[in-house]
This record gives C-alpha cells, structure tokens and sequence, in this order.
C-alpha cells in the first residue's frame, strides 16, 4: 500500500495529456485492471478514438486510452469508489497521469465498444496517458475542521494513524470537488459519513475518500475494515491498534 500512499499525495487530475500509451503499456494497465477487479467491480482498459468526445463538450484532450468501472449487479456504490481509486492510484504509481470521468466522455460510443454483460453497468470512466507538466490547478479541500470539527489543538493531539488517514482521505478526488463526505474520529475507529447524494455520485465519492482512509492508517502500521450499517450512508472502521 505504500506505493498508493506515495500516490494520493501527488495525484491531481490530468485533463490534458501529451500522448496516450503504447501497445505494450496498455498490456501493462490491463494487467493491473484484471489483478484488482473483483467479484462486484470490473474495469476494462481499452483504446478507443473519439471516447472523450461528449456530449457536454471535450474536456479531456491528448490520449485516447480509458478505464471503464463496471458494477456487476447490486454492490454498493461504495465499492466501485474503492476499487476505482485502487486503480488510480496504482496508474499515478506506474506514471501515468488520470482524471475520473462521471460525465466527460462518449457513454454511447463506450457501451457499444465494451460490451456489458447482462446486469453489468457501466458507472464511471478514467482517463489515462502521459502529460509533461504536472497540472496547475490547486487541490482546494475541506478544512480538518469542517470534515472533523476539531480545532488544530484537537486535531494535534490525535494518534499518528488518526492524523494521516484523515489527511489522506481529505486529498480525495470527488465529482466536481464536493467533497460530499464529514469524518467522525474515536478511540479506536473512524467514521465516514456521506452528507450529499452529490448528482449521484456521493456513494462512489465516499467509496474513494474510505480507500484513502484506510491507506492513511495502513502508512503508521494500522489495519481495519470498513463495515457498512443497515444500508444508511454511514460507515465505521474499527482499527486493532496492535496490529
Ligand atoms: C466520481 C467522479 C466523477 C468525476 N467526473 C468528472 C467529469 O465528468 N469531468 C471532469 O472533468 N472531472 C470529473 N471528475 C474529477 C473531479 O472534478 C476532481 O477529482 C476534483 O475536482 C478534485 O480535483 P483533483 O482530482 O485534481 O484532486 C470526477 C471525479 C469523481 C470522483
């Protein structure tokens, strides 16, 4: 994992890129795409010109390589959140530059060329290609104390772990930053807690920001599991301190 903590601190979104990946590179991404799949998440690497041409316009320019995120039946938004940011991150480790997509690309063209099996929806796309300068955009988020509500004595005082896993999950990417999501910090757990449908997107937004979390803690020697409770947009993990 320490590979993708390195990843989440450098990460922004690359919208504009200097090429896409050579035959042999897409080898590589697809290699990676089948080894993190999982029974409720697909992602399918592919080539495919005119794949970012939508119908709101073109934002992403220069490549022309994608990842599809594919649900496969009733799994939890959560999950296509987690299992698509493994993947960003293990591509922002490999180099390559990405930009999840929950509108800017060709959803038509995307589902005639990957063919969905039956019950299989296509959730989100990633862009990926090579850039040359490192976006300027800043990374604007939350503050500690809007996504916790502890002032900086608090926050100080928090156990390493605690405090790297919420500046990790803080750097999460969210469809248009809203960052739809309040962390709620205990003795030996954390929650997160979803606070917007976010058009949609706010389960797989959250989805993302548990990844970082528990990336943060793996990073001090903390390990744990997300539980979600009765359905309600709200999770805990419980972490084993001895770990
Ligand atoms: C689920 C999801 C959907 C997104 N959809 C789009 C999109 O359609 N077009 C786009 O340009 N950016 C999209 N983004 C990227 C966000 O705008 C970006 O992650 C956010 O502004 C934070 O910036 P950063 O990724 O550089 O940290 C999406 C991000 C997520 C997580």
């Amino acid at each position: 994992m320490e590979k993708w903590y390195e990843a989440i601190r450098k990460r922004v979104s690359v919208r504009k890129y200097s090429d896409s990946v050579t035959r042999d590179e897409l080898l590589d991404l697809k290699e990676a795409a089948q080894y993190l799949s999982t029974d409720d998440v697909r992602i399918v690497v592919g080539k495919k010109d005119g794949i970012f041409d939508a119908i709101i316009g073109k934002t992403i320019s220069g490549t022309d390589t994608f990842a599809a995120i594919i649900s496969r039946g009733n799994e939890s938004d959560y999950m296509v959140g987690s299992v698509g940011e493994a993947f960003v991150l293990e591509c922002t480790a490999m180099g390559y530059g990405t930009c999840w997509l929950g509108l800017s690309y060709n959803k038509a063209l995307a589902k005639s060329f990957i063919r969905l099996n039956e019950g299989e929806k296509l959730r989100c796309m990633i862009s990926i290609g090579r850039y040359e300068m490192q976006p300027s955009h800043k990374r604007t988020r939350k503050t500690i104390y809007n996504l916790t509500g502890l002032d900086d004595e608090a926050f100080k005082k928090l156990p390493d772990w605690q405090k790297c896993a919420i500046e990790c999950g803080r750097l999460a990417p969210s469809a248009r930053n809203a960052q739809p999501w309040e962390f709620d910090v205990m003795t030996d757990s954390m929650q997160i807690a979803c606070v917007s449908k976010n058009f949609g997107y706010g389960g797989i937004d959250c989805g993302i920001a548990m990844l970082h979390i528990e990336i943060g803690a793996a990073h001090c020697g903390v390990y744990g599991d997300w539980q979600v409770e009765d359905r309600l947009p709200l999770f805990t993990v419980d972490y084993n301190l001895e770990a």
